[in-house]
Order: C-alpha cells, then sequence, then structure tokens
C-alpha cells in the first residue's frame, strides 16, 4: 500500500476511533487532549495524499504555462493513484474542468471543497482558495474543528462570544466577541485547531503576491484539510453563521474602525460585534 494512502486511512481510522456517539450533544467534552489522537494522525497526511503534489496554477485560462500545468498534472496520473483509496484526486478534476479559475478576470473568487468522508459523529474535507481568496467570518458551533494547510500560506482571524452562554441568542441577533488571533499567518504543515469556545468564529483568507521572482504568478492560493467533529447538521443546532464585524468603542477612541472591504485590516481592539450576515461575493464550488 503507498505510504500516503496508509496516512489518510489512518486518520479516517483515529477519527472513527475518537470521535465517539456519545461525544455527539456534548461539546463539554471536545478538549485538546481528546482530540490528540487526530493531531497526531494529521501530522503524516500531506498535499501529495492527495494527488495535490504539483502546485494548483492559477493564471488565465489562455496562458501557456496554465496548459503546461495541466499537461504536467495529467502526466502524473500514475502518481495520483496513490491516493484513490483516499478517493480521486482534486488535481485530476480541476485539470478537466473546462475553465481554469481565472482570477485576472474581474469576477469574485472562488473557493473550492472536496469532500473526503462524512458520519453522524466527523467529517473530512479539503478547501481550495485562490490566490487572494478568503471564507467569510463563520462559525463552528458546538463542534471542534482541526485544520492543516496542505499547500500555501492561510491567514486566520478568529474570535469568541464574550458571553459563552448567549451563543444562541448571538447567532441570531449579533453579539460581542473577543479577539482571539487577527490575521495569524499558518504556513504548509501547520493545524490550527478550534474548540466551542475558543476561536469558535474564524475567517480564512489568503494573499496574492505577483512577484518578478515567480514570473508574475498570484500565487499557489492555500489547500486546508478541514477535520470537523461532530459535523455541521442544522437539526441538531449545528448550522453554520455567517458574521460581518464591526469594530466597538473601546478606552482608546483612536482605534474605532469600520467593517472594511479589505477584510485583511486588523481591528486593534481586542473586542467587536459581530452581526450575522449572509455574504454576497461568497460561493463553494463543490468538486466531488
Ligand atoms: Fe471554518
Amino acid at each position: 500500500m503507498a505510504r500516503g494512502a496508509a496516512a489518510v486511512q489512518r486518520l479516517v481510522r483515529t477519527c472513527e476511533r475518537t470521535a465517539r456517539r456519545e461525544l455527539v450533544g456534548r461539546p463539554d467534552l471536545l478538549t485538546p487532549e481528546l482530540i490528540e489522537p487526530i493531531a497526531r494522525a494529521l501530522q503524516d497526511v500531506t498535499k501529495a495524499d492527495f494527488g495535490l503534489a504539483e502546485p494548483w496554477h492559477w493564471r488565465h485560462p489562455e496562458d501557456e504555462a496554465a496548459a503546461a500545468a495541466e499537461a504536467k498534472a495529467e502526466a502524473d496520473e500514475e502518481d495520483q493513484q496513490k491516493a484513490h483509496d483516499a478517493g480521486a484526486s482534486p488535481v485530476k478534476r480541476v485539470a478537466a474542468r473546462p475553465n481554469t479559475p481565472n482570477l485576472l478576470a474581474s469576477k469574485p473568487a472562488e473557493t473550492y471543497y472536496y469532500h473526503i468522508t462524512e458520519t453522524s459523529r466527523y467529517s473530512i474535507g479539503i478547501f481550495i482558495l485562490p490566490p487572494g481568496g478568503r471564507i467569510p467570518m463563520h462559525d463552528h458551533p458546538r463542534m471542534c474543528v482541526l485544520s492543516k494547510v496542505l499547500f500555501g500560506d492561510m491567514n486566520v482571524s478568529s474570535y469568541d462570544w464574550t458571553v459563552p452562554a448567549d451563543l444562541d441568542h448571538n447567532r441570531k441577533h449579533g453579539g460581542l466577541a473577543d479577539t482571539v488571533d487577527v490575521g495569524a499567518t499558518y504556513s504548509e504543515g501547520m493545524t490550527k485547531v478550534l474548540f466551542p469556545h475558543k476561536g469558535n468564529m474564524h475567517e480564512f483568507y489568503t494573499q496574492a503576491k505577483p512577484t518578478s521572482e515567480n514570473g508574475g504568478s498570484l500565487g499557489v492560493g492555500v489547500a486546508i484539510l478541514d477535520v470537523i467533529l461532530p459535523p455541521y447538521d442544522e437539526g441538531s443546532g449545528r448550522d453554520c453563521t455567517y458574521f460581518v464585524r464591526s469594530q466597538v468603542e473601546d478606552d482608546d477612541a483612536s482605534t474605532s474602525l469600520g467593517e472594511t472591504a479589505d477584510h485583511t485590516t486588523a481591528f486593534p481592539s481586542s473586542r467587536v460585534f459581530l452581526e450575522p450576515a449572509e455574504p454576497e461575493d461568497f460561493y463553494v464550488e463543490n468538486l466531488n
């Protein structure tokens, strides 16, 4: 058996053992100690295990380099075979897309999701963001999420409700939240973990960095392997709510800022107001 497939299977087996049925509906049992075996199993999983060994090229569809990258991806089918035990390769599927993701056009950046597996107790999948892409602020009520960066650099801002007991009220009407991280960078191989009351609301984004060194390429974006326990389930109070931030006045009036189009803006205050709002320019395309 290929090493890569073995690593993914080990991750799935560990989730089977760790995400026990009795944990569902018991967010108080989702602790760092509980998920430690999953975090360890995640360490061995790499981008190659999913056929992501080659960087995801985000270029103009007519760009010859993009065509060359797609040809290379096709030629790598033999390597991608390794990932078959864990499902087909996202790269192969994207290479077959008639339209290469095109960030040079003025349309919203798309986010892709590749589903690996899901039970009533856990789910595993990969989000792939283009350079400059973003997953808007959202929550994971009563859940634990491990997010491992498979390639690229991921920036994360995360928050927790100031009054945890107000969870359900705040998800409907908004509420005060305390800052956990603003723009923290996670590079390839790093894993971010959130818990029901620790960094539970977050946004991901990745920079577009055209440089002379990379021939003006916007970069590779970021691929994030998410392990969620238990999964989203609307009927069980675990649906996903999106939010917009606004600054609240604090002792230092000079720090007051409003939400801006530039989502990378750092809010200097440690406290913000999060208000539920459906994102207008966010769309996830399923690669399965
Ligand atoms: Fe998330």
